[in-house]
């Protein structure tokens, strides 16, 4: 529960404007405890980039994450790495 609310305050105070991609789009899926899809709170910003690349280019292969990754632009992805990575620290 202190995970959850921690990441509903990251939400929270973060600019709207900051980057292009909401993270809410991903939260659904990669929220804290969700069975579904790995917690990215945390996760490495040169990481997560990388897989966030081999699900664009089929490198790695998932369709759910394909269809996510294709629409966001190389800033896109930057600014959801800088979120997610600066999570639960
Ligand atoms: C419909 C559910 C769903 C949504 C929405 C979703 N994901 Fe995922 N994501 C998954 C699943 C399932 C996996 C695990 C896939 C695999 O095994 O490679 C995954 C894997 C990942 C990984 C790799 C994690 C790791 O530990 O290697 C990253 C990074 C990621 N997603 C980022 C995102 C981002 C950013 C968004 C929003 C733009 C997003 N996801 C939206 C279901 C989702």
């Amino acid at each position: 529960m202190k995970k959850i609310a921690a990441l509903a305050l990251a939400l929270s105070v973060l600019p709207a404007a900051s980057f292009a991609a909401d993270p809410s789009m991903c939260t659904g899926c990669h929220r804290a405890g969700s069975p579904t899809a790995p917690d990215l709170a945390g996760m490495p910003a040169d990481q997560f980039t990388a897989a966030m690349n081999e699900y664009k280019s089929g490198a790695r292969s998932n369709p759910t994450m394909k269809a996510m990754s294709m629409p966001l632009s190389d800033a896109d992805i930057a600014g959801l790495a800088a979120h997610f990575s600066a999570l639960g620290k």
